[in-house]
């Protein structure tokens, strides 16, 4: 059975019809990513993996908890089990480095005990690669280094699932690269479950077990990469050949 297992998932905002019926099953210990058209309701529908927004109909289960009949208090169980960096998810300006990463362990976990905090902000710093930057601003840091911090403040928590929205967005091609091989090592040296929202067509196809092409409102097409290379949706067809015809250029 997946651990995230998403059935007919409708959201309207207004008048205006975002998802129309989105199924997916997400794998324990996977990394799936989900591409598709800007506008199309991707972050949208992330925000509802873990009750953020709540679907007009259809429903959410991470393991045997249906998160989208769940009530306050089964809501922040559920989230301690995630960590998460939404699209655009800045650091705090006005906190230093350790504050940040240490934000959910007090928010999420409730732990404020100074040692412990200091400790676990430590080895978080030492597992993206950046020890000892605990004082530094995030004003002080580069695109690359403030992903990576985000990457830590998602993990500290000790999660089971990171879910990632345009990690790679704004970065340039070697720094994009770094953060696809952190969620790599994300998924198998910490054994977690990823789900990835991306733009980068190509880096999808070389770090997910599974893609889902989310379309008007739809899963139009998902599977293994090799799978979905082969698929002859046309708007599928020219979005890869699109993203790879960069390449050439
Ligand atoms: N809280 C909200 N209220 C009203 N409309 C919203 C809200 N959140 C998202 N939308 C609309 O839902 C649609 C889908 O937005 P979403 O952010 O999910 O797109 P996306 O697929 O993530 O796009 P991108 O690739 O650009 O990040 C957009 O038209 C957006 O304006
Ligand atoms: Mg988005």
């Amino acid at each position: 059975m997946s651990l995230i297992r998403v059935e007919n998932l409708h959201k309207s905002f207004g008048s205006t019809e975002i998802l129309r019926g989105v199924s997916l099953g997400i794998e324990e210990g996977e990394i799936t990513t989900i591409i598709g058209q800007s506008g199309t309701g991707k972050s949208v529908f992330f925000k509802h993996l873990i009750g953020i927004l709540k679907p007009d109909q259809g429903r959410i289960w991470f393991r045997d908890t249906e998160v989208t009949a769940a009530d306050t208090t089964t809501l922040v169980e559920v989230r301690t089990h995630f960590g998460y960096a939404f699209q655009g998810a800045a650091l705090f300006d006005s906190m230093s480095v350790a504050e940040n990463i240490a934000f959910p362990l007090r928010e999420v976990l409730g732990i404020k005990e100074r040692k412990e905090t200091a400790r676990r902000v430590g080895e978080m710093l030492d597992w993206i690669g950046l020890p000892g930057i605990e004082k530094k601003r995030p004003a002080e840091l580069s695109g690359g280094m403030r992903k990576r911090v985000g990457v830590a403040r998602a993990l500290v928590t000790k999660p089971e699932v990171l879910l990632f929205d345009e990690p790679t967005t704004g970065l340039d091609p070697v720094l994009g690269e770094t953060i696809n091989d952190l969620v790599v090592r994300v998924n198998k040296e910490l054994e977690l479950t990823c789900v990835v929202i991306t733009h980068d067509i190509q880096a999808s196809f070389r770090i997910s077990d599974k893609i889902a092409f989310l379309h008007e409102g739809l899963v139009a097409v998902e599977g293994t990469p090799r799978e979905v290379a082969r698929s002859t949706h046309p708007i599928v067809r020219k979005f890869i050949e699109n993203s790879f015809n960069e390449l050439e250029v």
